[in-house]
């Protein structure tokens, strides 16, 4: 049965855009950037480089043709094509991996709303790193406030996504996505005119390759996954909405591109800034929010740029917590027949719950703990290390060894019209190279082998 209000985005420019505008998020400016610190720099850049080209890319083509060609949303699409199995069961995965991620990423998100209040206000200006870091933990030590800026992002995306695939997702990615990218190279030239700026681009650039570890490989593994947006049915959703032909390698290479070029600007406009102000590379989550102020404190028309900053953050955030939201309420209509605006007002119930509890934990001394860790970091950890890759292996075991192969090259090549020559390699690769790769990264870093 089609389901003729499923909606489906109207032009190649509007698809490419939304998929950008979802792997492009807070994943390449603010968690790239803090993990990159944490692990050595250059050396982890080289290593998710790598991992984008060979498990990334190949991940998030395998996820668009499933959703191309059915259709559907992550759950419908394994009932299709593997019907009577059990296969639908990673529909389910992905769907708890999409709501764990929800959870921290609006916090992440009210963070960002937060400081372009202060922006506004003017409250960074010529404060020091150490005053801009104190006023920050007093933030999230109130409890309440990054509760409601958290909420307040929820609310927002949720009513965009409830306009719609057309008129919400694909009309606000095209607007949002390249105003971001022309923010983000404004701020990368001011950050060649600080006095940390070669250190910093030396720790960026200038791999140290004994840092390489079986836990630096899952890092930049579970990074991969997390700013590509794939391991999470998001790929195969919006693919669903893809209805004109197109060379699909070619433009999910793009989007690969352009989403590893937006993590490495971001590193050039954040690591100088690092180092020019004595802030620690280790830092970790904060790492952004306390080193960017720092310059913008001390800039000619500092205030201005901050604001600018933290509003390109803040759309860079929207767009992919949009892809998120979109996979779970096209799943809830499909299954339950339910209007899509009440489809986003439970979810956004749900999603607030959680994160009230993830921000809640980050008070310091507080209890709620998961593990060891608290909560935001709980959630951050599971659903990037472990479920997003274990969606992503389930993903590559079933295009490789399970979708029909003649189906998989009708959509792969758009029935023999693009790329042809690449879909051997890339059975290959989706059969053998993802699946074996993500297992041995995995296995070492919990010990096993
Ligand atoms: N890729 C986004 C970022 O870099 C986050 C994101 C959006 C995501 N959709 C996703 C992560 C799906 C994992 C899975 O911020």
């Amino acid at each position: 049965m089609k389901n003729q209000n499923r909606g489906s985005f109207q032009t190649s420019f509007g698809t490419m855009m939304a998929v950008t505008g979802s792997a492009v998020g807070l994943g390449n400016i603010w968690r790239f950037p803090f993990l990159a610190g944490q692990n050595g720099g250059g050396a982890f850049l080289v290593v998710y480089i790598a991992l984008v080209i060979l498990v990334g890319l190949p991940l998030v083509l395998g996820e668009f043709t499933i959703g191309r060609s059915t259709h559907k949303g992550v759950v419908g699409s394994f009932k299709e094509l593997a019907p009577k199995t059990k296969w639908y069961g990673v529909g389910y995965l992905t769907l708890i991996t999409g709501f764990t991620i929800l959870g921290f990423y609006s916090v992440i998100a009210g963070w960002t709303g937060r400081f372009l209040v202060e922006a506004v206000q003017g409250n960074f200006n010529s404060q020091s790193a150490a005053a801009i870091s104190a006023s920050f933990k007093e933030f999230t030590n109130s409890g309440y406030l990054p509760i409601l800026y958290s909420v307040g992002f929820i609310a927002f995306t949720g009513w965009i996504v409830a306009r719609g695939v057309e008129k919400g997702i694909e009309k606000f990615n095209k607007i949002l996505m390249p105003a971001l990218v022309v923010l983000l190279v404004l701020l990368c030239i001011n950050s060649a005119t600080l006095g940390g700026f070669a250190d910093g681009m030396s720790f960026l650039f200038k791999p140290d390759f004994s840092k390489i570890n079986g836990g630096m490989v899952l890092d930049a593994m579970g990074q991969v996954f997390f700013t590509l947006s794939v391991g999470m049915g998001v790929m195969l959703t919006y693919s669903s909405y893809v209805t004109k032909e197109e060379n699909m390698p070619r433009s999910k290479a793009t989007v690969a591109i352009i989403d590893t070029s937006i993590a490495i600007i971001s590193g050039i406009a954040i690591f100088p800034a690092v180092f020019t102000f004595g802030i620690a590379p280790t830092e970790g989550p904060q790492l952004v929010f306390i080193a960017l102020p720092s310059v913008f404190a001390q800039m000619p028309f500092g205030a201005a740029l901050a604001f600018l900053f933290f509003a390109m953050l803040l759309i860079a955030a929207l767009t992919s917590a949009i892809s998120i939201y979109e996979m779970i309420v096209a799943y809830c209509i499909e299954e339950f027949s339910i209007s899509r605006l009440r489809a986003v007002i439970y979810l956004s119930i749900s999603v607030a719950a959680l994160s009230v509890l993830a921000s809640v934990s980050q008070i310091e001394g507080s209890s709620l703990t998961i593990l060891g860790l608290n909560v935001f970091d709980f959630l951050d950890t599971l659903s990037s290390n472990y479920l997003l890759i274990a969606g992503g292996l389930f993903v590559s075991i079933f295009v490789g060894w399970v979708f029909r192969k003649d189906r998989l090259y009708n959509t792969f090549t758009s029935h023999g019209k693009y790329a042809v020559w690449l879909f051997k390699p890339f059975v290959f690769i989706i059969r053998y190279i993802v699946p074996v790769g993500v297992s041995l990264i995995f296995l070492s870093k919990i010990g096993l082998i």
